[in-house]
Order: C-alpha cells, then sequence, then structure tokens
C-alpha cells in the first residue's frame, strides 16, 4: 500500500488526475487481490486494497460494540485515523493486519459497506493513495465510484464454487476449520449484498475489461492484465 496517505494530503487533485490507475473490481475471493498484487509489483505502482478500509470500520465495530446499522456512529469510526503500510494495517497502535481477515469481519464488512455515510467517508482516503508513479486499486467500486477515470479496468469474476474452494484452502492453511458448504453460503450471502445495495453496488464499469478466472492459475490472470496494461501504454515504473 501506499506509505499512510491520510484524506487531503494526496497533492492537487489535477496532479493526481495524471497519476495512472489500474482499478481492479470483483466479488469476495475471485482473485482480484491476488492479480493487484502481482500487477503492482510487476509495475512498481502504490496499491491500494479497499477492501481493507471497510474491513478496519467493520473490526472497529465489533470491537465497540457500534450496531452495524448505526450509520453515523460507523462513518465516524470510518474517519478515525490508521497506517496503512506495505500491506500491514495499524489501528490505535495495534497491528490489526490478521484480525481484519477473520470471517466474522468480513462478513461485518460487507454490511457496514451498505452505508452511504461510511463509503463517503471513506472516498478521499482512498483517492489520496493515487500517487506517482501509478497505483493498482482493488475492491468493488474502484472504476465506477472512486476512479471513473481510471487508464483500465478490470472487472475478475469466478464461479461461486471456486471462489468457496479458493478461501476454503486459505482458511484452512491457516488452520482455521470451515466447511466449504458455509463458505459457499457465505459467499452468496456477501455477493446478493455487495451487489444489490443502492450506494456503489459491486458492478463492472461499462469500460471494464471483465476477466474470468475460473480454472485459471494467478500467474496467468495477472500475466493477462499486464498484457492489458501495455496496451494501454501503461508501462513499469523505472527503478
Ligand atoms: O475485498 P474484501 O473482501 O476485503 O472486502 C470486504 C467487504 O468490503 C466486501 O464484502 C464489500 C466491502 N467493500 C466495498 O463495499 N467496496 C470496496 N471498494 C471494497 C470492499
Amino acid at each position: 500500500m501506499a506509505p499512510n496517505p491520510t484524506a487531503g494530503d494526496g497533492g492537487s487533485a489535477h496532479a493526481a488526475a495524471t497519476v495512472p490507475v489500474v482499478a481492479v473490481d470483483g466479488p469476495a475471493a475471485s482473485g482480484k487481490g491476488t492479480i493487484a498484487e502481482g500487477v503492482a509489483a510487476v509495475l512498481r505502482f502504490h496499491r491500494l486494497d479497499s477492501g481493507a478500509l471497510y474491513r478496519l470500520v467493520a473490526w472497529r465495530a465489533l470491537e465497540s460494540a457500534t450496531p452495524l446499522d448505526d450509520a453515523p456512529a460507523l462513518a465516524a469510526l470510518a474517519r478515525l485515523d490508521a497506517r496503512f503500510d506495505a500491506d500491514r494495517v495499524t489501528a490505535g497502535g495495534h497491528d490489526v493486519t490478521a484480525a481484519l481477515r477473520g470471517e466474522d469481519v468480513s462478513a461485518a464488512a460487507s454490511r457496514v459497506a451498505v452505508h452511504p455515510a461510511v463509503r463517503a467517508a471513506l472516498t478521499e482516503r482512498q483517492r489520496a493513495f493515487r500517487r506517482p508513479p501509478g497505483l493498482v486499486a482493488d475492491g468493488r467500486d474502484m472504476g465506477t465510484v472512486i476512479f471513473p477515470d481510471a487508464r483500465l479496468k478490470v472487472f475478475v469474476t469466478a464461479s461461486p464454487a471456486e471462489r468457496a474452494a479458493r478461501r476454503h484452502k486459505q482458511l484452512i492453511a491457516k488452520g482455521i476449520s470451515v466447511t466449504l458448504e458455509s463458505l459457499l453460503r457465505e459467499i452468496e450471502a456477501r455477493d446478493a449484498r455487495d451487489a444489490g445495495r443502492s450506494a456503489a453496488p459491486l458492478a463492472a464499469a461499462p469500460d471494464a475489461v471483465t476477466l474470468d478466472t475460473t480454472g485459471v492459475a494467478p500467474a496467468a490472470s495477472i500475466a493477462a492484465v499486464l498484457e492489458l496494461c501495455r496496451a494501454r501504454g501503461i508501462e513499469p515504473a523505472r527503478e
């Protein structure tokens, strides 16, 4: 991630607008995070994992027993300071990176994300990640709302069964025991919530390229997006 940007400190909006953005959107466990990470590494661009911001709000809400339907209180939590350094998230002096990946936080993140006030509180914070030499941003609304002028927009999909199987493998590797069936149900519920909400629903931008990763190895998906980057004149930054 970019070195701890905070709202409003991203330089002039005009200067930022010339910085190329690659927007990678898609549903839960579609592979968009892995693709964004791989593409950012090759291009030597900054990276925004926008889901981490929603996860942080959700984690704070769970910690403080804030109801997940109390939009003003959740928006206030979204405005609290946090550090995003090299893929580690620090809040209140604690490294919360691992805590943000829990399934309880995943489910709560999708519930806090339905509130327009929460989304508004996070908008400028996300745009502040746009810094030279470029940004690869992944989430649900990077190409539709946050960076509508992104140079490349990719919408990543995969079948629900494949996404549940990927998440299952990740969790088992971490020693967390869950059933495939419960993950499939959870993924389908999250999809329905993320796509059905009225504020910035999960949807491909009209000018996005759809990439179906079902049965495709991560390296091949990353290579496909890098090819699209090249076709649009997005080249790796010099070291
Ligand atoms: O990408 P993720 O699984 O870490 O995202 C967690 C939740 O946050 C997801 O269910 C919906 C929400 N989210 C969002 O609404 N908009 C984004 N740009 C990113 C995530």
